[in-house]
This record gives C-alpha cells, structure tokens and sequence, in this order.
C-alpha cells in the first residue's frame, strides 16, 4: 500500500519554549519526519523562540542534537537533516518584557501559515498573546497551540481560557490531547462510523461494559515536583482517558468536522454521572529495597520519586463511570491507569453481553464477545468470537480472537504509525481543529473531575500501596468483581 502524502502549505511555525522538553522530544522531531515524508514544504520556517542566549547556528545545534537522540536511526538521513536544520531559526525573547519581540516581528512572513507554539508554563500564556497582538505578529488567521495541563480545576481552566479568548477566537485556539493523535485513536472512529457491523450494537442493550486501560511500567522518574501536584486524575484521567471514553461513547456525528464532534464529545462529558466513593480506587506504587526490585536493583517507592513523605497523591486510579443517557444506561465505563504497572498496555475493551439464549447447552468456555482495541504496543484490534471446536466428539466451543494488528494487516504502512505530535502538528498547518480539545469541552471535564478530587481530599482518602510492576492495587480488582466481572489482565 502505497501512502500519499499530501504536503501542507507553506508556514512558519514559532515555537515558544523552543529550547525545552517538549520541543526536543517531539516537536522537533515529529516536524522533521514530516519534513523527511515531504509534507513540511521546503520554504516553511521553524523559530524557536526562549530565554536562552542563542543564535541560529546555537539552535540548529541543540536541534540535531535533539533529533540524533529521539528519531529512529534509520530515518536520520544526513542530507534530510542538513535541508532541515536549514529550515531552523531562532530568537531570544524575553515573554514578559520587551526583548526579542520586534526582531521575531521582522523575521514573520506575509502569505504564509502562522502557527504559534506556546510550549511554556501557562502563566505565560497572557503575557506572549499580548505581546504577539502588540507587536503586530498575530494575525486574524495564525493559529496557537497550547499544551496540557490546561489548568488544574475548573476555576484555572476557565481562567486560561479567558486570558486565550481575550486575543484569539476559538478557531485559532489549538488544545492539545496527544491521545487524540494516536492512529488507533482515529481508528476508533473509523470502525464505528465506517462499518455497518458495530454500530447497531454500540449500546446498552448489547455492551454490558467497557475497560479503558493505561497501564505504563515506568515510575514518575524525574518528573515527581509536576506529577506530585496532580496525581493520575489530573494527569491522564481528565483528558486523556476522558476522550478516549467519548470517542466510545459519543452519537456518530453528522460529519467528520471539527464542531460536529466536539459537540458530541461535549454531550458525553455533560452526561457523566457524579462518582461516589465506593467507585473510585487510588493507589501508590511501593518501593522495593535492596537488589529484590527488577534488574536486581532497589525500586524507589512512590513518595521516594516525589520526596515527600506525607504525599496522598494518587499513582494509580481506578474509577467505575457511568453516562447518564439512553444509550448507556446500565452499563458502566471501568477506567484504570497507573505508573510502574506490569506492563505498558493501553487498551480499550468493549465487552459484549453473552448469547440470550444458550442452545449448545451448559458450556464452560462459553464467553462473551469482546472488542479489543489496542492503543499501544502493536495497535490493532482483535476481535473474539466464539466457534466449535474442532473435530468429532460434540458440539464443544471456544472462542477465537479474530486478530488484526496494523502491523500485520498493511505491511510496512502498519508498523510506521506515525507519533501523535506528527499527526496534530500537521493539522494545525491544515487547519483543522477536529483532533483538538475545545474550550467547553475543557471545562466541562473539569467540571466532573474536581467534585471527585473535592471529595476524597475533603475525606482525607490515602492511596491504596501497591507492589511495582503489579496490576495495581487490590481494591482495584473489587470494584468489578462486585459486579461480577474482571479486569483484563494487563500483559507484560
Ligand atoms: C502524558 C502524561 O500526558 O501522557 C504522562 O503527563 C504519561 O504522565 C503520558 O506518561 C503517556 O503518554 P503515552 O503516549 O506514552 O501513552
């Protein structure tokens, strides 16, 4: 299969906070490999623009540093990465003062994309629109982008959108959700809306419940003074995993437009019902002293990463969720996340109702039909069906996994699946806000997380420890097996 490419016009893209985690990890590389595909077109610009003291030759440098560590060696073509760095400049600007901003005006090109990256603490967010707006370098049609976290409850996140909303409409306002950008992520829309099969049995009546699963292996590392204030709740539950449950739950949107199904993830986020304590599960990695830890070293325990002792922030989450309308009444969304799990699975289980009538007879092996839909590693989907087992000697069943791993199925197109950052950075040159998280929908996931946070906070909840590299807590297990159902297991 052959993949085209369609190249996107020309821009300059600034990318504020150029010198930082982000913009090495990802954003400089997932441009450059689109420059590699040929869909960044030669005469478009990247600015990085920080504090630091840099020129454009200092830039380019910490640019191929960058790419030389975060894109795969095979796709390091060095006449690639020559043409590329080409395409790098760099300002120093000061975003709260004055320097720097008539020099990144002077670099700006009529009749070409703009696109601005606010890569930077959200504090800052005011004070660079402002100065974009005062030095002329905003236009009515540039766009921005901004990163999570987009605030820490519903009062900050409003707060962000109204500074954003003073200086730019929501059609330039790009919010992103990696998730959104993730390849099965789409291919979870594609599978409902562009088959027949689902759909009628996307519901209720059919589905008796859904797993939504982010397992990661590692720990908070060095990330623990950002993660400490906002535990997975914040950090995965709010926004990634809340898409995620709306790309499932939502109505088909009349079309693949970004309104359209924004507006129908927004009625999923309004229709999540309050969750009670007895649905909710927090948990706290454990240490592991001495050599007894994986690879025959000590594991620092969760509070040890963050260096707090006292800490009640939550490393792992459980929640059982429901949507308060016709279509999923009575059947609940079990959600679970968490750092050093036993394996970095993240997946999405539609779990059907059994056969109503049994005309095999009692059967042991008999099992429902689950929809699996495998984010990472090696996406795909898998189906499993039941069937008679083969050869004489009764009507036995089991059940099979109809099995499609992207990989498998489209060649080397499957296992090239493009990072997310890749996808979304293109989209803003194309201008296209459908995989980007819009102002209402933000605070409306705000709105249903803080009463949870409120909650055992005013409590005075502590997390559930937990063994590294385990499934997670044991209450955790509870929660569905009160219910009469088990997670799946979470594989190494
Ligand atoms: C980020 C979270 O948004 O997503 C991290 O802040 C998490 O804590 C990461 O590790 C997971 O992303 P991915 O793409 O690796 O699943």
């Amino acid at each position: 299969m052959v993949s085209r490419v369609i190249p996107v016009d020309p821009f300059d893209l600034v990318i504020f906070g150029g010198t930082g985690d982000l913009a090495k990890r990802k954003i400089l590389p997932g441009l450059f490999i689109r420059f590699r595909a040929g869909q960044m077109p030669e005469d478009s610009r990247i600015i990085g623009a920080a504090r630091a003291d840099l020129d454009d030759a200092g830039f380019r440098k910490m640019a191929q540093a960058a790419l030389t560590e975060f894109v795969a060696r095979d796709k390091l073509d060095a006449e690639v990465m020559g043409r590329f760095l080409q395409r790098l400049h760099y300002v120093s600007i000061d975003a709260t003062g004055e320097g720097g901003w008539t020099e990144l005006a002077g670099l700006m090109r009529p009749g070409v994309v703009r696109a601005f990256y606010f890569s930077v603490a959200p504090s800052l967010f005011g004070d660079l629109a402002e100065r974009l707006h005062a030095h002329g370098i905003a236009e009515p049609q540039s766009r921005i982008v901004v990163e999570k976290p987009f605030g820490r409850d519903l009062a900050s996140a409003e707060a962000l959108n109204a500074v954003l909303a003073a200086h730019f409409d929501e059609r330039q306002i790009y919010r992103i959700d990696h998730y959104l950008g993730k390849e099965t992520v789409q291919n979870l829309m594609a599978v409902r809306f562009a088959n027949i099969l689902f759909e009628p049995v996307w519901n209720a009546q059919y589905v008796d419940h859904v797993q939504i699963t982010v397992a990661e292996t590692v720990g908070v590392g060095g990330r623990g003074s950002y993660y400490d204030k906002s535990g997975a709740m914040r950090d995965m539950v709010q926004n990634h995993m809340m898409q995620l449950l709306c790309l499932i739950a939502m109505e088909p949107p009349y079309k693949f437009d970004p309104n359209a199904v924004r507006d129908e993830k927004l009625k999923v986020i309004r229709a999540l019902e309050p969750v009670p304590p007895e649905d909710i599960v927090r948990g706290q990695y454990r240490g592991v002293p001495g050599k007894d830890g994986r690879d025959g070293k000590a594991e620092p325990s969760y509070v040890e990463d963050v260096g707090d002792p006292q800490s009640r922030t939550e490393s792992y989450i459980a929640l059982k969720v429901r949507v308060a309308n016709w279509r999923w009444q009575g059947t609940p969304f079990y959600l679970r996340t968490g750092k050093k799990l036993r394996g970095r699975t993240s997946e999405i289980a539609i779990v059907f109702k059994e056969a109503p009538h049994s005309l095999f007879g009692e059967n042991e092996s008999w099992k429902a039909n689950v929809l699996t839909i495998r984010l990472q590693p090696n996406e795909g989907m898998n189906l499993s069906v039941m069937i008679k087992e083969p050869g004489p000697g009764g009507m036995r069943l089991t059940d099979v996994p109809l099995d499609m791993s992207f990989a498998d199925a489209l060649g080397e197109e499957g296992t090239d699946i493009p990072d997310a950052y890749e996808r979304l950075i293109m989209d803003v040159i194309r201008g296209n806000q459908t995989l980007f998280m819009r102002g209402d929908e933000v605070e409306a996931a705000w709105a249903w997380t803080d009463p949870i946070i409120k909650g055992w906070e005013e409590r005075g909840d502590r997390p559930r420890g937990y063994d590294p590299y385990s499934s997670g807590p044991e209450d955790a297990l509870m929660l569905l097996h009160r219910d009469g159902r088990r997670w799946r297991e979470i594989r190494e």
